[in-house]
């Protein structure tokens, strides 16, 4: 059975940056209470004319150049994400044209926050299977389209961006996909959810009016979940494949919010220096967060070949994954 690896991490972020400041501008928040409750300082918004898929699809580019192949040689594409170009087509079809890649099949992925980690355990399980060989897993949102700019609650949490994973097999022994956990729980799907424009409550002009297009949340419960559930999510993950939380080289998570992130890595016992947190300068950008995060902590050098690296996520719905790779 081929062992799947990541063989190369591209992202694309739009270039206008929106700062704590510009918010004080648009609703009664300070910079002040943004960072100490959030860890956020900046983020990224897409021009008008850009989409999720154009976002997506940069991401892909970069992975592709980095890895040195040929878009017409990936044979899948899964693009998780919850802010689709269009409810149909899907945009995996959009970005397979986009980039080119005329033998791909795709899908897209909604997981929300946890999209990204859902669509590594896909691809991965695809590449084991033999189904497939090289298979992109791009993790892309475009959240200022349905955040709401006048609720300060939600507003300053959110970003713009995408990344991508190439996953293919390994060639070298033991070096790749160790294995993966996920959930869902759908109990909590009132906490966090976009209530209008599906098939339960179609887009009118009474859903526009009472702004229902919007991310709604109960901030305090996402909260309380995520970081409970980062925590389970990684031990069941370790335990699963008889990993100790000391052979843990890298934690990256999600990135919600920086207090999630420290009191769930707190628990696990991971000290400061073995998390990835890059959330000041991009803020939450969904299924983006993770592949933004591995980007960074390649450039810093942080991540070396046979190191083990625990990926984790909670999102809306609540989804919940962790995922586990030693470094190829
Ligand atoms: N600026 C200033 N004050 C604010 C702001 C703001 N931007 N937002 C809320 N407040 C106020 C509230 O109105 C409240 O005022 P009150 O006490 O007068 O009523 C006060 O600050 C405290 O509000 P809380 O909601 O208790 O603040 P909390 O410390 O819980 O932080 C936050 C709120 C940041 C939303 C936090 O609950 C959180 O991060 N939750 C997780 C939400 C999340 O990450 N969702 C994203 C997707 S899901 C995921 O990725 C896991």
């Amino acid at each position: 059975m081929p062992l799947p690896k990541i063989s190369a991490v591209g992202t694309f972020v739009p270039d206008h940056v929106l700062t704590n400041a510009d918010l004080e501008k648009m609703v009664d928040t300070s910079d002040e209470w943004i960072l100490t409750r959030t860890g956020i300082s900046e983020r990224h918004i897409a021009e008008p004319n850009e989409a999720t898929s154009d976002l997506a699809a940069r991401a892909a580019q970069s992975a592709l150049e980095r890895a040195g192949v040929a878009a017409s040689e990936v044979d899948a594409i899964i693009v998780c994400t919850v802010t689709p170009d269009m409810f149909f087509p899907a945009t995996a079809c959009l970005v397979q044209h986009k980039i080119g890649a005329t033998k791909a099949w795709g899908f897209d992925l909604s997981a929300a926050c946890a999209g990204f980690i859902y669509g590594i355990t896909t691809a991965a399980n695809l590449v084991m299977a033999g189904t497939n060989k090289r298979v992109l897993v791009i993790g892309a949102d475009t959240m200022s389209r349905i955040i709401d700019y006048t609720d300060r609650a939600t507003c300053v949490l959110f970003g713009d961006g995408a990344g991508a994973f190439l996953i293919e097999p390994s060639t070298e022994d033991g070096l790749g996909f160790i294995g993966s956990h996920n959930e869902i729980d759908g109990s909590g799907g009132g906490s966090l959810y976009m209530p209008a424009g599906g098939s339960k409550i179609p887009s009118s002009v009474e859903t526009v009016q009472k702004r229902m297009h919007y991310v709604h949340q109960d901030g305090q419960a996402v909260f309380k979940f995520a970081v409970r559930k980062t925590q389970e999510a990684c031990l069941t993950v370790l335990d699963k494949f008889n990993v100790k939380p000391e052979q843990v080289k890298l934690l990256v998570p999600h990135q919600a919010n920086q207090r999630i992130i420290l009191a769930a890595a707190e628990r696990l016992g991971l000290s400061r220096e073995r998390v990835v947190i890059n959330i000041g300068r991009f803020g939450n950008t969904t299924a983006a967060t993770i592949p933004l995060a591995t980007r960074e902590a390649l450039d810093q050098g942080k991540i070396e070949k046979g190191d083990i690296v625990l990926f984790a996520a909670v999102g809306a719905g609540f989804t919940v994954g962790a995922s586990l790779w030693r470094w190829a």
